[in-house]
């Protein structure tokens, strides 16, 4: 198969993380005799430093004309104590979601075997933990009318969703928990939020055509709660934008790091896969940052083409990096082992599975 994939570093760990992918990407290509073709574009604060803008116009036809897209990170602390920065690295991030119409944002959790003692949840609580999350992308309080008043002691933000946008997420996600254990879990807040009665009473009609999944609904903050008393009583999760990005992140509780939560942000044309963490400007440049996020949303991207095959052998060079202990320090606390010493061997582990004894 051939695929053009643009690849956007962005900010902080973005660009050494996505190079461990690429190198990855480039060993399932030789394994499997497919032309991945890798062209590179700016976004986020280095895009803001060399153009003024967080995701310029060259990028977005970049995006346009590949077949999918590789995202590292953005973010730079320079903006984030500056509330009158008028031009920020994360407005680089929505608008290409909202550009590119990637209204699904998939997010798997998993607790892996290997890394059950590095959650700071007990081994019995997270052992076999395995859910999806289903997070709509592109609508809600993110992208809904701001207004500060002329004062400036007034906002707001206004979260709003429309039927039509609740419908398509909500049958990828339906069609996501017929393939995997039939238990959807809608999270809302519908006790007190009338957006989220419409996501109740849309995602109710829909359940009707997909009778083999059970649909259960929790309150948020009882999701939250659940999340780390039970999380293996989840299968698929779907959600709306603003409790889906915060339910995520303490879902990568269970993963042990964040540092290996991948993501798929998929629309009707476009597709970009990238890893939930952010940029995290304190490891940039040190070898310290976790590349497995990376590559395992490089792994998506194969799943995504049906290269289900090639996306196998990554996961399982991922869980033997991991058996082996050639992990980064958020892993392991005293190692030494770098980002790429990670992309190296999971890369030549594709190259040579026989052959364990090599020297990271
Ligand atoms: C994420 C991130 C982004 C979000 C930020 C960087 C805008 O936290 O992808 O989860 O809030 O969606
Ligand atoms: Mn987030």
């Amino acid at each position: 198969m051939k695929l053009n994939i643009a690849v956007l570093p962005g900010d902080g760990i973005g660009p050494e993380v996505t190079k461990q992918a690429k190198k990855v990407l480039e060993a399932v290509a030789h394994q499997f005799n497919h032309t991945f073709i890798f062209k590179e574009a700016l976004v986020g604060a280095v895009a803001i430093d060399k153009t003024g803008e967080p995701f310029p116009q060259e990028t977005m036809d970049l995006c346009l004309k590949t077949d999918a897209v590789l995202f590292g990170a953005i973010g730079d602390p320079k903006y984030d104590n500056d509330p009158s920065a008028k031009v920020r690295p994360e407005q680089g991030l929505l608008k290409m979601r909202k550009d590119l119409g990637l209204f699904t944002n998939i997010r798997p959790v998993k607790a892996f075997e290997q890394l059950l003692d590095k959650s700071p949840l007990k081994k019995e609580i997270i052992k076999g933990a395995d859910l999806t999350i289903y997070r709509e992308l592109t609508g809600g309080i993110y992208f809904g009318e701001k207004k500060i008043s002329k004062d400036g002691k007034t906002a707001s933000d206004l979260g709003e969703y429309s039927a039509y946008e609740i419908e398509r997420i909500a049958h990828a996600a339906f069609k996501a928990a017929q393939v995997r254990r039939k238990k959807l879990t809608l999270v809302d807040k519908a006790n007190v939020l009338e957006s989220s009665r419409l996501w109740r009473k849309v995602v109710t009609e829909i359940a009707k055509e997909y009778k083999d999944v059970e649909l259960h609904y929790l309150f948020v903050d009882n999701a939250a709660m659940q999340m780390i008393l039970n999380p293996t009583q989840f299968d698929v999760i779907l959600t709306d934008n603003l409790f889906g990005d915060i339910i995520s992140d303490e879902a990568s509780v269970i993963g042990g790091s964040i540092g290996l939560l991948a993501s798929a942000s998929i629309g009707e044309k476009h597709a970009v896969f990238e890893p939930i963490h952010g940029s995290y400007p304190q490891a940039t440049g040190k070898g310290i940052a976790n590349p497995i996020a990376s590559i395992l949303s490089a792994a998506m991207l194969l799943e995504h083409f049906g290269l289900n095959e090639e996306a196998a052998v990554i996961h399982k060079a991922v869980d033997k990096s991991l058996e082996l202990k050639i992990s980064t320090p958020d892993i392991l606390p005293d190692s030494k082992i770098t980002t790429s010493k990670v992309g190296d061997f999971i890369a030549d582990y594709i190259h040579y599975p026989e052959d364990t004894n090599m020297n990271y």
